[in-house]
């Protein structure tokens, strides 16, 4: 079809989707663009899973259009080679090796011999598995299974990564190593769909779409998710003159509260900064930015 490129990886009108009573698709819509890492956010239970399932067309949705690179989704298993999807269960074969489940992979895909060896080798030196080769699937630890997983889902170099939970019981250093080569696969123009409930793993996405209930919530950068949760930058204020400073600046009309001594001011842009200093001096100060936790929390109570 032409103009496909031009059309986002996934792009989602009013999914809805109920298991008896439970809507757990309720008129979800959003856009994934292309070349991004974006994070699924949301508390337990807020459809994450279910939306992903829907993407890769294991879910027969009771409304709304959906579209998968630039496909309606009732083909999309005619474009399964361009799509990798990490699911939160176990898919692999316990009783072949690493080596040989990466071959089946491959093979699958119809990945000639010599590229698949070459394919393999650099996967497993990613997961950082490489000296576990020929050991036997069922024998790993639940975080190497994990790396196993999603090298795996990566054998065939799909556009279109869909990663559920993928980092669970990862190690940090690992992690890192994942994260650098998301950012090469979105490099490349693929992109990387994934949940977590790692706060610092969501901040580096391009994108997060925040879920509750079974739609989207707030859907932007990890700054405009923390403006969107009413989140803003605060100013610490180590001053001499507690109180009569502190009674200056609530003057001016800044929003302040004081913790430990310290003056908490709530900043509504970086120019005020500068303004806060014309009316004080203080021995000590330092821009605190709001976390993603925090409006992870401050999200799921508005409900
Ligand atoms: N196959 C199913 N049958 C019944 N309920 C389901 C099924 N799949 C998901 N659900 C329910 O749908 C809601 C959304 O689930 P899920 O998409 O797994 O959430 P998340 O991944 O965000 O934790 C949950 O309440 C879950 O129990
Ligand atoms: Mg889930």
């Amino acid at each position: 079809m032409a103009g496909n490129g031009d059309e986002p990886a996934v792009s989602a009108r009013g999914l809805s989707k109920s298991f008896g009573r439970l809507r757990a698709l309720n008129d979800l819509s959003v856009d994934i663009p292309r070349g991004v890492t974006y994070c699924l956010l949301g508390p337990n239970g807020s459809g994450k899973t279910t939306f992903i399932r829907a993407i890769v067309g294991l879910l027969s949705l009771d409304g709304g259009d959906l579209r998968v690179l630039g496909e309606p989704v009732a083909r999309v298993k005619e474009i399964y080679s361009r799509i990798g999807y990490m699911t939160q269960h176990k898919a692999l074969y316990p009783d072949l090796t690493l080596q040989e489940n990466m071959e089946f992979f491959a093979g699958l895909y119809g990945i000639e011999r010599s590229e698949s060896w070459r394919r393999i080798t650099r996967l497993l030196e990613m997961v950082n598995l490489q000296e576990h080769r020929n050991r036997l699937a069922g024998d790993l630890s639940g975080g190497m299974y994990q790396r196993l997983s999603l090298a795996c889902t990566l054998i065939h170099e799909p556009e279109l990564l869909l990663l559920d939970e993928p980092t669970v019981g990862i190690d940090p250093r690992l992690r890192q190593t994942f994260w650098e080569y998301f950012d090469l696969l979105t490099r490349q123009g693929k992109t990387v769909l994934i949940t977590t409930h790692l706060m610092d793993e969501a901040e580096k996405c391009k994108i997060v779409g925040y879920m509750r209930s079974g739609k989207m919530a707030a859907v932007g950068s990890p700054e405009e998710i923390k403006r969107l949760a009413g989140l803003r930058p605060c100013l610490e204020l180590w001053l001499k003159e507690l109180e009569k400073d502190a009674a200056q600046l609530r003057a001016e009309g800044y929003e302040l509260q004081i913790c430990k001594g310290v003056v908490q001011l709530r900043l509504e842009s970086p120019e005020q900064i500068k303004r806060v200093l014309a009316e004080v001096t203080p021995l000590d100060m330092r821009l605190k930015e709001p976390t993603l936790e925090e409006a992870f929390l401050r999200l799921s109570e508005a409900s």
